[in-house]
């Protein structure tokens, strides 16, 4: 199987079943994000424990499948990392959408970065990009609290 045609099948599995759907219990931070050009939400809970660990992290909303997957694929690789990784994680993903085309974190093993590489493919197209970068950019604004709605067009 070439490499295209595995990181099409991780998206749509991803798309079909998303991992940590739903509204995880007594979460901590929770953001919301939205996509003004397709009208696409999603909103995260984060649920961070005592030592700054990412203990749980979920989502709700509809979107493509570009964004499904990606959401999918954040939540799976976040969830148990350490909050100093988790930024770590989110700020390479969105450099390697927007930027390199290249995973450079040590964090994740080679299945993690085949997953997370399987989004690469979007950088050639804009507006799959914010469908690919709603979720990250929603889950930033969860950590740092931010009241305000993430809206694709405002962010970088
Ligand atoms: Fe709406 Fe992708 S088309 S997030």
């Amino acid at each position: 199987m070439d490499l295209k045609q595995l990181y099409q099948d991780i998206i749509l599995e991803h798309g079909k079943s998303p991992r940590n759907f739903g509204k995880c219990d007594k979460y901590t931070h929770q953001a919301k994000g939205y996509n003004p050009l397709c009208g696409d939400k999603v909103q995260i809970y984060l649920k961070l424990n005592n030592k700054e660990k990412v203990e749980d992290l979920t989502f709700e909303g509809s979107g493509c499948a570009i964004s499904m997957a990606s959401t999918s694929i954040m939540t799976e690789l976040v969830k148990g990392k350490s909050l100093e990784i988790a930024k770590k994680i989110i700020l390479d993903f969105l450099n390697m959408i927007k930027n390199t085309k290249e995973i450079k974190t040590k964090e994740l093993n080679d299945d993690q970065k085949t997953i997370i590489m399987s989004l690469s493919g979007v950088k050639q197209y804009p507006m799959r990009v914010k469908c690919a970068t709603l979720a990250w950019h929603t889950l930033t604004s969860a950590i740092e609290k931010n009241k305000e709605e993430v809206n694709t067009e405002k962010v970088e």
